[in-house]
């Protein structure tokens, strides 16, 4: 039985969307109170067993690199000093039993394609690909890769992350339609990448958590460009389909949608909320607030 060793991270876009912040700074880059968004993605598949990040980069991502590196000024101060809990916090950015493997990917041609650069990182095994801008919070429960590698290990086939979203909404979502198997678990008989709401299959919409077979590249080396003009995961997704059982999940958790400001500010707030540090001051001033209307 294959296990899923390699979490595959697309983090070359351009963080348009939040612009001027992320100008010379990686969206993924940008903190959840205390935290990159990056980091609460790499953290979720380490805790479902993920040994190998394999990160698909652009140009202006190198923070991203720096902050999976050691830092051995900040480290060396931190240790002169016996911050020894701060020093803990930096190194487990990247556990000590953990690879990262960083690769260009030098053209913006869409998700598919840069999961297709991923490849020689991952070889011939099923593997998860997880975006960044999906924060899925399941406050003390498994993560959302987690459960979704305990149906891939049940069903030795494709898994997607799925939920159900405003029919309004599915020009932002790929969508996905089929019978349902089990309580949170359906077929996928259909997949398409954001269509118009009168052409939604249904109100099931994919996110950013795939657990994919390696015959995903062979199928990706052949996707045409699709909507956006990109090459698109949810393309290749619906050919491989045609040979292979796919999964929809609907996973445990709440999820945010940090791709727009509303949902990046939704997950400060309720991550705040939790915080051990912060939430008894947090809501303090939370209660204190007035609104206007
Ligand atoms: C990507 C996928 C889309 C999926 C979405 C989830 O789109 O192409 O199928 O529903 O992520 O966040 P993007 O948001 O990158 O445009």
């Amino acid at each position: 039985m294959s296990v899923i060793r390699t979490a595959v991270f697309p983090v070359a876009g351009l963080g348009t969307r939040f612009l001027p912040a992320t100008k010379a700074i990686a969206k993924e880059m940008l903190t959840v109170v205390d935290k990159p968004l990056i980091q609460y993605a790499t953290e979720e598949a380490v805790a479902a067993g993920i040994k190998t990040l394999v990160f698909v980069v652009g140009r202006t991502k190198n923070a991203i690199i720096d902050h999976y590196d050691k830092a051995y000024e900040l480290e060396t101060e931190l240790r002169l000093r016996n911050k020894t809990e701060l020093l803990k916090i930096v190194e487990e950015v990247k556990p000590a039993n953990i690879n990262c493997v960083f690769i260009r990917q030098s053209e913006a041609l869409g998700l598919g394609h840069a999961v297709l650069c991923a490849e020689p990182a991952v070889g011939n095994e099923p593997f998860a690909v997880i975006l960044p801008d999906d924060l899925i919070y399941n406050n003390g429960g498994a993560g959302c890769i987690q459960q979704m590698v305990d149906v891939y290990n049940r069903k030795q086939g494709c898994v997607i992350g799925t939920q159900t979203v405003a029919i309004s909404e599915s020009v932002n979502y790929g969508m996905v339609a089929g019978p349902k198997l089990e309580d949170k678990l359906s077929r996928v008989d259909e997949i398409v990448e954001k269509p118009a709401p009168e052409n939604a299959p249904s109100d099931q919409g994919v996110v950013g958590r795939y657990i994919l077979t390696p015959a995903i590249f062979d199928k990706l080396r052949t996707t045409e460009r699709g909507a956006g003009n990109e090459i698109q995961l949810t393309d290749a997704i619906a050919d491989l389909r045609k040979d292979e059982e796919i999964y929809a999940y609907s996973f445990e958790g709440r999820r945010f949608d940090c791709g727009s400001k509303i949902g990046y500010l939704e997950a400060n707030i309720e991550i705040a909320l939790q915080h051990e540090e912060m939430a008894e001051g947090f809501k303090k001033y939370l209660k204190g607030l007035k609104y206007t209307d």
